[in-house]
């Protein structure tokens, strides 16, 4: 009890959500990151035909595909550095506690990008006077190092859905090789592959070469993206090993996310047919324009999976430990007696916008407990999704919240912060008048607010979890949360 929350900074993103921001930046992460990635693993494979005696790899070799992949990897470098830079303004404590937990594998992955850097560099800059020997060396170097930042950085996301035997004290190693630790690498790999090999039937069709030598190098890069192949059964492994209820939103029980699943499927598909039907099995020719069509394709792809994988997390962005309000499933017990605002020291940013306190607590409520999935007005707008509702269904269901719908945590806060909210979004539907309505003009009614309390007992502050589980029985008083390591409470000490 006696530990404080850490209350981090906020920062207000306007009617982008804050998960936009993160998804946006970090979508043109991904896809140039394992770009890189595999156009490093291709350079390699090139780099060997040439030296094997095929005449034009070696123009290819050192020709625009180096260039592409040095820019993408530059440029997901600082993309990658962006997506830190948003994530901590969103989430600070997950970072936090991700930085806690895994500091040295952290400092491996900085160290094999590092490496990634000094050999990419190094091949594009002296790449041309070197002899064969160390040319393979340096792109051997730098396709290792890069799958090795690979490597690292996905036991640590990974772990945020998955912690697994990490949630029992299994330590660091537990949590690093958690359940989809391997689905996800070598799906990761394999889309690698796949987005360089496509890359390069576009670079390739820019070289002036005849059609028969142009054929023959298509031929090898449509073979380099042949892992598109096994796609399908890394993703099926990905779902086997997700948790229930994540898996059950992505089949059917969230709309939007089993569209984006279908997306990712039906683009991946696409692509993997062209590549193993059309290029590989019967040999077509490829020109720019389709490669580029199915470039384009595999980053709609991306987009749609990880929009899918970031969903999939709801309402935890570290499972059973951290909520995506920065809040542990403890601290939400703790707040419902104190209320969500009590030690929230930042004052609002337009605090005289509110023309009573009881609204200006409503928008305090919003920014701690809200904030980070919703926005009043913007994207996935309270104010509109509950503009049809009464009044009593608005307070039911935010006291309920994680049976609304199971990808919200448990309402964090007292009766009075639910009827704070309410009056907010009613005040905010209404167009924000100066002079509100009698409701909130007037104190609360303590039939409704008994009302609330007892909403808020009955259905208590464990999360729904699993999709369609009956509501829980009635706890009146909050149940204690699940025993978790003691390096799983993010240190209080961190407050400021
Ligand atoms: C972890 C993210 C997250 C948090 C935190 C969160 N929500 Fe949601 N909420 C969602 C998502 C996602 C939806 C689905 C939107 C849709 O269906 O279009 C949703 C839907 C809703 C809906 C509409 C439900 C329906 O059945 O139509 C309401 C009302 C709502 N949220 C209220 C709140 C309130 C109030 C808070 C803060 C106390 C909150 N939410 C916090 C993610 C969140």
């Amino acid at each position: 009890m006696a530990a404080s929350i850490p209350y981090y900074p906020v920062n207000e993103f306007g009617p982008l959500m804050k998960g936009l921001v993160i998804g946006g930046v970090g979508i043109l992460h991904v896809f140039l990151a394992q770009f890189a990635i595999g156009g490093g693993m291709l350079l390699y494979y090139f780099e060997r035909l040439a030296q094997r005696g095929q005449p034009d790899a070696r123009a290819f070799v050192d020709g625009y595909f180096k260039v592409l992949v040095l820019v993408s990897f530059v440029v997901g470098a600082l993309t990658g550095v962006a997506m830190w830079f948003t994530t901590i303004q969103v989430g600070a404590r997950t970072i936090g506690l991700m930085l806690d937990e895994f500091h040295w594998l952290w400092a491996t992955e900085w160290v094999w990008f590092s490496v990634e850097i000094v050999a990419g560099y190094a091949f594009y800059r002296f790449g041309p006077r070197l002899p064969d020997a160390a040319r393979r060396r340096l792109l051997a170097l730098y396709a290792i190092a890069a799958w090795m930042s690979l490597f690292w950085i996905n036991g640590i996301l990974s772990w945020q859905l998955t912690p697994g035997a990490w949630l029992e004290g299994g330590g660091v190693w537990a949590g690093f090789f958690n359940p989809s630790f391997w689905p996800s690498l070598l799906f990761r790999t394999a889309v690698a592959a796949t987005l360089a090999g496509l890359a390069a039937c576009i670079v390739i069709n820019t070289m002036d070469l005849d059609r028969a030598r142009r054929a023959a190098l298509l031929a090898r890069a449509a073979r380099f993206a042949a892992p598109v192949a096994v796609m399908p059964l890394l993703a099926l492994w990905y779902l086997a090993v997700i948790p229930e209820d994540s898996r059950s939103w992505l089949l059917g029980g969230s709309m939007p996310m089993t569209m984006f699943v279908g997306v990712a499927a039906g683009a991946s598909f696409l692509i993997g047919g062209y590549v193993i039907v059309g290029l590989i099995a019967r040999r077509l020719y490829i020109n720019g324009a389709t490669a580029t069509m199915l470039l384009g394709l595999a980053f709609g792809a991306t987009a749609a999976g990880e929009f899918v994988r970031e969903g999939a997390r709801k309402p935890f962005t570290v499972r059973g430990v951290l909520y995506s309000t920065s809040l542990t499933p403890a601290e939400v017990a703790r707040l419902r007696t104190t209320g969500a605002t009590a030690g929230d020291p930042y004052p609002l940013r337009d605090a005289a916008r509110y023309p009573t306190p009881q609204l200006a607590r409503g928008a305090k409520v919003h920014r701690v407990l809200c904030d980070a999935c919703h926005t009043l007005h913007g994207a996935n707008a309270l104010v509109e999704l509950t503009r049809t509702w009464t009044d009593d269904q608005l307070r039911l269901n935010i006291a309920k919240l994680q049976r609304t719908k199971g990808f919200m945590p448990p309402f964090a806060g007292d009766a009075e912060d639910v009827e704070a909210l309410v009056q907010l979004l009613r005040w905010e539907a209404a167009g924000a008048p100066a002079e509100p309505g009698p409701a909130a003009r007037a104190a609360p009614d303590p039939a409704v607010l008994a009302q609330i309390r007892r909403w808020l007992d009955e259905v208590g502050t464990e999360p729904a979890h699993v999709a369609g589980a009956p509501p829980a029985a009635t706890p009146a008083t909050p149940p204690a949360a699940p025993p978790a390591p003691a390096s799983a409470v993010p240190p209080a000490a961190r407050a400021p």
